[in-house]
């Protein structure tokens, strides 16, 4: 099995090019099913999770082409399921994204329930209770999710949580259902933005955006588009915490700041100066001390969860305490563990973590446990004395592209092995 070794305590300095959202693309290329005809999708990023989608669509009878550039161009004229089988959906639970547009263009679909995963129980209820509101009729059997509606119908719709893939699934849905849906209590994530901004360029008539309240005036059909994923926050915010947690300087570029206003925030609190443009950000943190800060996540425009992990590393060998909520996820602090075998004072209470920063961390063997968690090692591994060895990479393949090169690139020294 593939591992990252890395030898810590060099500086990140430099540029990196920031991908297109891992959190974007999955729904998007989900709502290309809702496309007569073919539909193109630039600024893709080589990710597992998006070679998951492909496979997923394939195997739908969806004919799908990636160019030498990564432009994923899709047509759904010679669909012949409307599946996602168990062997796709257990590696990825994003799969659950074809329910909506499935059943809203085709009138049925079936799709392996997602069971929970490392971070929590992750249910499906609110995508399955908004889309039975649109007069789906639904059954959940033998591992199955079966929905079949002649033509799904508006609704007002009151999602009891906010969730972001709920959110994209209903929208999807609700697109093609005839008359009119109102989504609240909507996730206004920026990557449920770009899906709805994609889904109108489509033909969609979706007003909004942007905000908790979502409505939907459904249209006949939709047509295929060409479309460009937005950069995705999350990996910049992992590089700019690189920088900062090793004392560099780093600019990262291809980058959306105003996704990232409350993440930039806190990056300023812990003592770095922060410059943005339009398109990129730049963090210096050389010559400044690191200060603990406080996190607690919430929905965008709030804290997000997918930033906690690598806060709780910066936080490890930060001047001060700070105290780290978790609201989200019901099982997130999976790093804590591994993040104190190498040294890092942590206590866990709950969903809450209280963090004593240590001036120094050393290299362990350690082990990712999911996607964000995994960021979080390698973050400690670049700032901690002597070798850190990080199992079980192929959580970090899911949402980061060739993340040891560009490491490399910023003057990391940190490698991929086998075995
Ligand atoms: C998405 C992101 C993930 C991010 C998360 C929260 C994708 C592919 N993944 O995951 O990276 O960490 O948003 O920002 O975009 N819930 C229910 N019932 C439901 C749906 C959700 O109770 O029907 C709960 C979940 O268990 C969780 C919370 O709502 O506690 C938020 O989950 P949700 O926003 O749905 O997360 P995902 O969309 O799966």
């Amino acid at each position: 099995m593939e591992k990252l070794v890395i030898h810590g305590g060099k500086q990140l300095n430099g540029e990196v090019v920031i991908s297109g959202a891992k959190n974007a693309v999955l729904p998007l290329l989900a709502a290309t099913l809702l496309a007569d005809g073919k539909m193109t999708i630039k600024n893709v990023p080589r990710l597992r999770d998006v070679n998951t989608t492909i496979k997923l669509l394939e195997g739908m009878g969806v004919t799908v082409s990636v160019d030498d550039d990564y432009n994923i161009t899709t047509d759904t004229r010679s669909i012949t399921s409307y599946c996602a089988p168990y062997e796709l959906v257990k590696t990825m639970r994003a799969s659950i994204l074809v329910l909506g547009p499935t059943l809203a263009r085709y009138g049925e679909v079936e799709v392996s329930l997602p069971g929970g995963c490392a971070i929590g129980s992750r249910p499906v209820n609110i995508h399955l209770s908004g889309l039975e509101a649109m007069g789906a009729s639904i059954s959940v059997e033998e591992g199955f999710i079966r929905a079949k509606a002649k033509r799904l119908k508006g609704a007002n719709i009151v999602m009891e949580k906010v969730t972001v893939t709920g959110t994209a699934n209903l929208l999807m849905a609700a697109v093609l259902a005839e008359g009119v849906t109102t989504l609240d209590n909507a996730a206004r994530e920026p990557e449920v933005t770009d899906l709805a901004n994609c889904l109108n360029k489509m033909g969609a008539k979706i007003s909004g955006i942007d905000t908790t309240s979502l409505r939907i005036e459904g249209v006949d059909r939709l047509q295929g588009v060409e479309y460009t994923v937005l950069p995705d926050r999350i990996e910049t915010g992992t590089y700019l915490a690189a920088a900062a947690i090793t004392g560099g300087k780093i600019k990262v570029l291809n980058a959306a700041p105003s996704t990232l206003e409350i993440v930039l925030q806190k990056f300023r609190d812990a003592g770095a100066l922060i410059t943005t443009s339009t398109d990129w950000i730049e963090l210096d943190m050389q010559e400044r001390i690191l200060k603990s800060v406080d996190i607690t996540t919430e929905p965008h425009p709030g804290f997000p969860t997918d930033m906690q992990a690598q806060f709780m590393a910066m936080n490890s060998c930060a001047r001060g305490i700070s105290v780290i909520t978790e609201n989200i996820f019901e099982n997130r602090m999976m790093h804590v563990a591994e993040l104190m075998r190498m040294g890092a004072n942590i206590r866990l209470e709950g969903n809450t973590a209280i963090v004593a920063g240590m001036p120094d961390l050393f290299g362990a063997p350690v082990m990712a446990t999911d996607l964000r968690a995994s960021a979080s090692l390698i973050l400690a591994g670049l700032a901690a004395n002597g070798k850190t060895i990080i199992d079980r990479i192929y959580h970090t393949d899911r949402g980061y592209e060739k993340i040891e090169v560009r490491l490399q690139k910023l003057g990391a020294n940190i490698e991929r092995v086998n075995g």
